[in-house]
């Protein structure tokens, strides 16, 4: 709309969109940080980017995280009748259940009246235990059907606040710290460089599968996760489009 163009936030869209490789940047007023309600308009921005890309019978991908539970409650009921599935991005077996991508996914689902399937595998496993599981054929079955999500939402989290939330472990944390990471996405902890620090072995979505998506939404919001945001955005796939708001946007597109 008009108060759209003449506003400083389509200017921020599209210097993002120029700074960074991502297909679209969408950016909402206000800073997360701050203001709780900017959140709910982070949902609202994904809810309209999800309904012009979404076909009949797509598979949708989600992770957990306060600001994809947003998005969750902004989903309106008729975006159900394209038969969708929702699926978790990754297990969630000993994370904060409020916060969990099954929830999440669940909740999406019962929004839009549509099927989802749960996911409960441990988020982070050994690797002789990862090896096994997903030899298992129920495992092996939903993590094909993960990988083959035609749609991808996620969250970014900033570094060590991630780490906190799922409870790392001392060696893991000095890891991160030593490494410098900034930014979470995926369980993966990138330095302000976009280098990977540490990834968990996580069941569920790795970052290369993104690139089979068509479509991969990814919004996060709040000046506090600007760094994070810019460190993911050297490893995620072209296809991204970015949801953010002018607290984190205006960060961004500086220096
Ligand atoms: C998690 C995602 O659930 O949400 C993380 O798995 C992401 O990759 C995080 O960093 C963001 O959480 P929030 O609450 O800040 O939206």
């Amino acid at each position: 709309g008009i108060m759209h163009e003449l506003s400083g936030t389509s200017q921020l869209e599209q210097q993002l969109q120029k700074k960074y490789a991502v297909t679209k940047a969408l950016v909402v007023p206000g800073d997360n940080d701050q203001s709780p309600w900017v959140k709910r308009e982070l949902g609202k921005a994904c809810v309209n980017c999800m309904k012009q890309r979404v076909k009949a019978d797509n598979i949708i991908a989600v992770t957990g995280g306060t600001t994809m539970a947003a998005v969750a409650e902004m989903l309106p009921a008729e975006i159900g009748k394209k038969n969708l599935l929702f699926v978790p991005a990754r297990g969630g077996l000993g994370l904060d259940v409020t916060n969990q991508a099954n929830t999440v996914s669940a909740i999406m689902a019962d929004k839009t009246n549509s099927n989802h399937r749960v996911f409960y595998v441990p988020d982070q496993v050994s690797s002789e235990i990862y090896d096994s599981f997903i030899k298992e054929p129920q495992i092996y079955e939903m993590l094909n059907l993960i990988k083959s999500a035609n749609m991808v939402l996620h969250g970014i989290g900033e570094a060590i606040s991630m780490a906190k939330r799922r409870n790392t472990t001392a060696e893991i944390m000095d890891k991160l710290i030593q490494g410098k990471a900034v930014g979470e996405a995926f369980g993966y902890y990138f330095n302000e460089d976009g280098d990977i620090v540490h990834k968990g072995q996580t069941i569920g979505l790795q970052l290369e599968d993104l690139n089979s998506a068509n479509h991969v939404i990814a919004v996060a919001g709040g000046a506090s996760k600007a760094k994070a945001i810019k460190a993911y955005l050297k490893q995620a796939p072209p296809s991204t489009i970015l949801i953010t708001d002018e607290g984190a946007a205006k960060v961004l597109v500086k220096g």
